[in-house]
């Protein structure tokens, strides 16, 4: 059996790694691709998900960090640097923790879920609440980066882009060619350019024989990138995708008019009921952000753009127990009571009905 080392490791020739670079893993990469039938059923498309949430801190920042970190480490610093939405700040500050260095990162206040909170704290990240948004965030780490001995690893360093295409290399090993269409949400944008970049190099060796039309979602409350504007206070229960000025806009809407793509919003109840779909019917729990492939999924079959029998590829970005509460949600809003009993068989039984 092939025991998994890593995307660095795994794609050696393809990221540059020689015996002399510095690898800083925690064993990323290599996440299943699950089929999914209950959207299947829904959509009349062949669907599949690639669960990024079980990555080593739960997202799929973790293949992109891994080389950023090495690059950083190689380079010597001692401290690097991110404004997140809560992923990266997590991922970077336990990347910083196993190379023994310091991971500053910059948040918005009371915008992040607890999850989040706990890894960047646990991992002895410097973290920093802004009273601002997530943009506001990312304009003091470029600045600081640019002013002070501190290396930046947000998305806008192509480090974390190189790392994060491998999933793509993964998706057509995994289904022996590229889909017809891959969904995926839709922040930054540095994940859908990534993708991109992976599919487009498979193509090229002459691993995969297309490209497929990246389907790029964001919440309705901040979706610049459908908008075509900065968005000045985005907002959506989705806080991993609460980002009104998208840091790779230029390069996102490079790659869709290469692949004939397409942006679109979602609305958070529709959002909402996607992971609830997924959890309950799939088997894979994931946080609100990453539900947003879904609710596209969802909203471009009953557009009626995806034909019957295509292949599709979701990403899910990042695990649901990062942000725990959603899973108690109900579809009428309220939060689910779990039963309580007697410890006595047969009321146990009468209440799950079996007697
Ligand atoms: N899904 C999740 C769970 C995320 O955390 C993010 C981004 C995205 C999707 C969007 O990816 O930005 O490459 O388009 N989270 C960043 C963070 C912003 O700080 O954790 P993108």
């Amino acid at each position: 059996a092939h025991v998994w080392q890593g995307v660095l490791r795994e794609y050696a020739d393809r990221l540059g790694v020689t015996e002399s670079s510095t690898v800083v893993t925690l064993g990323e990469g290599g996440t299943p691709l699950l089929p999914a039938p209950a959207l299947s059923r829904r959509t009349g498309a062949d669907v599949w998900v690639k669960f990024e949430g079980m990555n080593p801190t739960g997202s799929f920042k973790d293949r992109g960090m891994t080389v950023a970190l090495s690059r950083a480490v190689e380079h010597g610093a001692k401290a690097v640097i991110c404004a997140s939405t809560g992923n990266t700040s997590a991922s970077a500050a336990a990347y910083a923790a196993h190379a023994g260095i310091t991971a500053a990162v910059l948040v918005p206040e009371g915008k992040i879920a607890m999850g989040k909170l706990s890894q960047a704290v646990a991992h002895n990240g410097k973290l920093i609440q802004l009273r601002g948004n997530f943009d506001d965030c990312l304009e003091i780490a470029r600045e600081l980066a640019e002013r002070y001995p501190v290396h930046l690893v947000n998305s806008v360093n192509p480090d974390r882009i190189e790392g994060q295409k491998t999933a793509a290399y993964e998706v057509v090993e995994q289904l022996g060619d590229a889909p017809d269409f891959h969904f995926i949400p839709v922040g930054n944008a540095g994940n859908y350019t990534a993708y991109t970049r992976g599919y487009r190099e498979e193509a090229e060796r002459g691993v995969s024989t297309r490209i497929p039309r990246m389907f790029g979602f964001q919440a309705a409350g901040s979706a610049p990138l459908v908008r075509g504007e900065v968005v000045k206070n985005p907002e959506t229960i989705a806080t991993a995708i609460r980002i009104g000025n998208p840091a790779s806009w230029n390069l996102a809407l490079e790659a869709r008019d290469a692949t004939n793509g397409w942006f679109g919003a979602v609305e958070d109840d529709r959002i909402l009921a996607a992971q609830k779909i997924l959890a309950g019917e799939v088997g894979i729990f994931v946080e609100p952000g990453s539900a947003a492939s879904v609710a596209g999924l969802l909203d471009r079959a009953e557009a009626g753009v995806i034909p019957a029998g295509s292949r599709v590829v979701l990403t899910v970005t990042g695990h649901g127990l990062k942000d725990p509460q959603w899973g108690l949600r109900q579809t009428d809003g309220t939060t689910a009571e779990p039963i309580v009993v007697d410890a006595v068989t047969t009321e146990v039984a009468s209440v799950l009905d079996l007697a």
